[in-house]
């Protein structure tokens, strides 16, 4: 393997000086996840000063630092000093980025980013290398500290970029100067930083302000701010969806509880094949996914192969039989976030599955502002659609339970530690349950509760 970063790269990348020369394989802001061979950048942020834990970080292996100070005791160590090491990461991203030879896809969206992300990087690192951030690292400092990590020679590269308020995206997308720039979907999600959904539609489609000449901007065919997203670019434009005049089309779809058949039309190319991750949003994502990785040059029908393998997350829709004293559950894990959009989603995918009782548990959708009661409300709809009962917790939620009628209502507790309990001594054999909330409505708590409830004597506790 060539050197990530060799001294002379470092120096050049971030005009900073070096006293004791070393050369990088990878990049870390954090000293206890720094592997050997990595760059520590010590940047200063909520967790405090980075400066404090280089040292750490060096013990830990890395080969050297990124500091705007030099740390008491280490003046002989190998450092790479700079005047600010945010300034620093930043410029280490942009150098990365020039000198990258490879095809690089930029996802943004209301939901499904980290989704479509995967299933793109998954298509194309089975047929070429391919770089893309392990996490949602998709922030002022995600997106620099992908591009950091990006091989100069590697074929493909996706990134994720999202934003919390308006003015962020682009400037994320200029560092990253995508070939081709996708949108997942327009929701609800940030809408209390934004103010309304035209703004979320128009703060995700500025993410063209980053394309190369001759770059491609992917949109969802079917969202309500299609035109207005297609209207705000002088690039080329190319759409996904099922609406008859999206360019790259879903044809068919089949859901059932355990995935969807699928016919889609990509580039012309009719592919078929069943995706095991469950929910048409899901399919959405594939579509979306193999779109970009069409546009990027990649082959589709080896693509759709690999998507047929693909697999949800933890936290992102994974679903499990789970063994409890009163019998055996399925759980459908969405613990990890959600927004309007996403639970929506998510209770039609409940509503899929063959379950005497299918009981979703919802949490707190945080960040929205003026909208957050409406929008919380506006799910009763799909609860009775999907739902034989609804357990709820968190201010917000206590909106939805007071909307629904009296007999869908299971329980409602101020948070998911409260809620557990109540939950658990109603799980019956067979039900199919749903957990989903904001990562900050802690949803995960019940998840775990779930986890931990013994099943009766004699009954083997499922193997996970
Ligand atoms: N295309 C989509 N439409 C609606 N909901 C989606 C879509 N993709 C994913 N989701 C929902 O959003 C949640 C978050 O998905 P993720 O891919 O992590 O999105 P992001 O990275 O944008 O936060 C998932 O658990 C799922 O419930
Ligand atoms: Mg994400």
């Amino acid at each position: 393997m060539s050197t990530l970063w060799t001294s002379s790269d470092l120096i050049a990348a971030t005009s900073g000086t070096m006293a004791q020369t070393f050369a990088a394989n990878g990049v870390s802001i954090d000293s206890r996840t720094a592997k050997p061979g990595d760059l520590f950048i010590a940047l200063v942020g909520e967790n405090g000063d980075g400066h404090r834990f280089v040292a750490k970080a060096l013990e830990n292996g890395a080969s050297g630092a990124l500091v705007h100070a030099i740390p008491a005791g280490l003046e002989n160590a190998p450092l790479l000093r700079v005047a600010d090491t945010f300034t620093g990461l930043h410029a280490l991203g942009h150098s990365a980025r020039a000198r990258f030879t490879g095809k690089l896809a930029a996802i943004t969206g209301s939901v499904g980013k980290t989704t479509l992300k995967e299933m793109l990087r998954c298509i194309l690192a089975a047929q070429a290398a391919t770089h893309a951030a392990e996490a949602s690292y998709n922030n002022h400092w995600g997106v620099p500290l992908t591009l950091a990590r990006m091989p100069a020679h590697a074929t493909y590269a996706v990134n994720e970029i999202g934003m919390n308020h308006a003015g962020e995206i682009a400037p994320l997308a200029r560092l990253a100067r995508p070939h081709v720039a996708a949108i997942s979907t327009i929701g609800t999600a940030h809408i209390g930083n934004l103010g309304s959904q035209e703004a979320i539609a128009d703060e995700k489609a500025s993410i063209a302000e980053g394309l190369e000449p001759g770059g491609v901007l992917l949109l969802p065919a079917d969202s309500p701010f299609y035109g207005r997203m297609r209207a705000s670019t002088t690039h080329r434009v190319e759409s996904f969806g099922s609406s008859p005049t999206a360019i790259h089309r879903l044809l068919v779809a089949q859901p059932d509880a355990d995935g969807t058949d699928l016919t889609l039309r990509v580039g012309g190319v009719e592919l078929q094949f069943r995706l095991r991750a469950p929910g048409l949003h899901m399919a959405s994502n594939a579509l979306a996914a193999l779109a970009c990785a069409h546009l990027m040059g990649a082959d589709l029908l080896e693509g759709a192969a690999t998507l047929a393998e693909f697999s949800p997350g933890a936290g992102r829709g994974a679903r499990r039989e789970i063994e409890i004293p009163a019998g055996r559950i399925t759980l459908l894990d969405e613990s990890y976030n959600a927004s309007t959009t996403a639970v929506r989603a998510a209770l039609a995918l409940l509503g899929m599955v063959r379950a005497p009782r299918r009981i979703a548990v919802l949490g707190d959708m945080l960040e929205m502002g003026e909208a957050g009661i409406s929008e919380h409300v506006s799910l009763a709809a799909d609860v009775a659609a999907h739902a034989d009962l609804l357990f709820t917790c968190g201010p917000l939620m206590r909106h939805l339970h007071d909307a629904i009628p009296p007999g869908q209502r299971g329980a409602h507790a101020v948070d998911s530690a409260s809620l557990a309990p109540l939950l658990l001594s109603a799980l019956g054999d067979g039900d199919a349950v749903l957990v989903k909330g904001s990562l900050g409505s802690r949803m995960k708590t019940i998840v775990g509760a779930i986890e931990a409830a013994l099943p009766a004597p004699g009954q083997p506790k499922d193997q996970r």
